[in-house]
């Protein structure tokens, strides 16, 4: 069997073979099957999802480094932010100082953030054959906004649809004890209240109640139940090299075999 790297945006119709890991089945696919668009494989779309502090950012890093090394060309977001404008609008959603937020006008902060990204990275990203992994998205706004602020996922979809209007490939969501979140949320208000209050933390999600990242989890487990063929449910309360290479087959599985063309 020839053992032959990928090359980000090859086009070519000679099957290709992804190198073995560990006790990932060895895969084949055609990388001219990314998916066509007037001509040009698009790329996927991957999100990360889970309560703060599940360990999402590593676990989507480490995604990332693994495409990488199979020669993909893989680009990684998080929201809110990533873009200058979106930056922007995350120091005043995240900011501890940030006082009265109203519920929806947050909901439209995301949403703002959201677009620009979609706008100024994502599509063009993705139309050029790219992998693009972002740390949260839609599901984040269902969960803290619809559910922690009981807004209702009604009201988030209908601005999703409106105003971000891409749906991810997949989303790996990262299940994690609500207690594990508040314990990580009280320890860091902890450090910025020592050090004096630093000018740009980012506390204001993680002074929230239990009951809240309750709500936020709940809202999580109902998404997943919803929509098992885009959500893949991974259990992070493992160590996470288990977690990482879970993560990895259920991306072989799930986007790199249903590439294969007819
Ligand atoms: P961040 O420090 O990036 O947290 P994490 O590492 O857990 O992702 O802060 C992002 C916070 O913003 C997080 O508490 C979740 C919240 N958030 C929403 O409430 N709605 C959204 O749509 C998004 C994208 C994030």
């Amino acid at each position: 069997m020839g053992d032959e790297e990928l090359t980000p945006g090859d086009s070519r119709s000679r099957t290709f073979i992804i190198r073995q890991f560990s006790s990932v089945p060895l895969i084949t696919i055609q990388p001219r099957a990314l998916c066509y668009h007037s001509g040009v494989p698009r790329g996927k779309f991957i999100t990360f999802e889970g309560l703060d502090g599940c360990g999402k950012s590593t676990q989507l890093n480490r995604l990332a480094d693994v495409l990488r090394a199979e020669g993909f060309d893989v680009i990684t977001a998080r929201e809110p932010g990533t873009t200058p404008i979106g930056e922007q609008i995350r120091g005043i959603i995240l900011n501890s100082r940030t006082h009265n937020l109203a519920p929806r006008a947050e909901l439209a902060l995301m949403f703002a953030a959201r677009a620009q990204l979609v706008r100024e990275v994502i599509e063009p990203a993705l139309n050029a054959g790219k992998f693009v992994l972002v740390d949260r998205y839609t599901d984040s706004s269902e969960t803290y906004q619809g559910g922690g602020r009981e807004l209702g996922t009604d009201t988030v979809l209908q601005v999703h649809r409106a105003i971000a209007v891409l749906n991810p490939d997949l989303t790996i969501l990262m299940d994690s004890d609500v207690s594990a979140s508040v314990a990580r949320a009280r320890r860091r208000n902890q450090q910025t209240t020592a050090k004096g209050g630093a000018e740009a933390d980012e506390n204001r999600f993680e002074r929230e109640s239990y009951k809240f990242f309750e709500r936020v989890h709940q809202a999580y487990l109902k998404i997943a139940a919803r929509e098992p063929e885009r959500v893949y449910m991974v259990d992070a309360r493992r160590d996470p090299d288990t977690v990482h290479w879970e993560i990895v087959n259920e991306v072989r599985k799930r986007i790199l075999v249903n590439s294969v063309p007819q």
